[in-house]
């Protein structure tokens, strides 16, 4: 792996650790102002300074996150597609790599549709990334998206999507959470982080889901929703920063999120 891939990757997934902390910020660019991502410098500015890096559109990136503030991004290059359109699936690269090297980023990311008609495109348009990628030394996350499909996260399914990831080159591969996980991980060559998907009922669903993704061979997780929907985004980050970086049992982590919560800890 050359340097600049590397110093990249490590930018992504800490080399103390070997785990990542992404920030999931980029559910705009196909859900427009999503609840409590409104206005989203208001949103990200108190979480910065615990995520790793912050993954978003150059939209957002450049309107909403001061360039000084040493965020590391991963930059979503895929979209062309809403919520209410008739195939949410049929995403198309939005972003050049001439922009993205421009905007120092840490690692590009792209969602891929497997099982859907646009599977093609989507796969093509990740590999098209990689070719790119290799060529100027950037990182491409591989996104398993299932679309308004949330059902179709299950082993089977995300083992296959996750392990053609890979195969067409991934440096990262984005996934869900599933019972099972550890047939997804094992299968599949390249480090994996979870999403957290829609908002779990409870603080402590989100800390076990984080922790059983670990256990399981997850690096860590790029998560939104359940951090920063949440009444106390700052005191989750803090809670999963704990999990993925210093080994916290969600037990553990519940109680240092009561902790932040109640001021008692920092
Ligand atoms: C959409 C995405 C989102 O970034 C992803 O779903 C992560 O956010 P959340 O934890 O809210 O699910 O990649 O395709």
């Amino acid at each position: 792996m050359d340097w600049g891939m590397k110093n990249r990757m490590s930018r992504i997934i800490q080399p103390d650790t070997g785990r990542a902390v992404m920030l999931a910020l980029d559910h705009g660019y196909f859900l427009g102002p999503t609840h409590k991502l409104e206005v989203p410098k208001e949103t990200i500015d108190p979480l910065l300074p615990y995520a790793d890096t912050i993954m978003l559109t150059r939209g957002v990136l450049r309107n909403c996150v001061d360039p000084g503030s040493g965020a590391n991004v991963v930059l979503r290059v895929s979209g062309g597609t809403s919520i209410v359109g008739p195939h949410l699936e049929n995403e198309g690269i939005t972003t050049s790599f001439e922009e993205a090297i421009k905007l120092n980023v840490a690692g590009v990311g792209i969602s891929v549709f497997v099982g859907t008609e646009y599977e093609r495109q989507t796969l093509l348009g990740l590999s098209e990334l990689v070719n790119q990628g290799e060529k100027y030394g950037i990182p491409v996350l591989g996104i398993t998206a299932v679309g308004k499909e949330l059902e179709k996260r299950d082993d089977r399914y995300l083992a296959l999507s996750c392990r053609i990831c890979a195969e067409l080159g991934a440096h990262i591969v984005k996934t869900y959470y599933c019972e099972n996980f550890e047939k997804v991980t094992t299968s599949c060559p390249v480090p994996i982080v979870i999403a957290g998907g829609p908002k779990l009922e409870t603080e402590l669903d989100v800390f076990n889901m984080t922790y059983d993704a670990i256990e399981q061979g997850a690096v860590g997780v790029d998560m939104g929703r359940n951090i920063w929907q949440h009444e106390y985004p700052v005191a989750m980050i803090k809670a999963i920063r704990g999990i993925v970086h210093e080994n916290l049992k969600p037990k553990e982590a519940n109680e240092l999120y009561n902790e932040i919560k109640q001021g008692k800890a920092a």
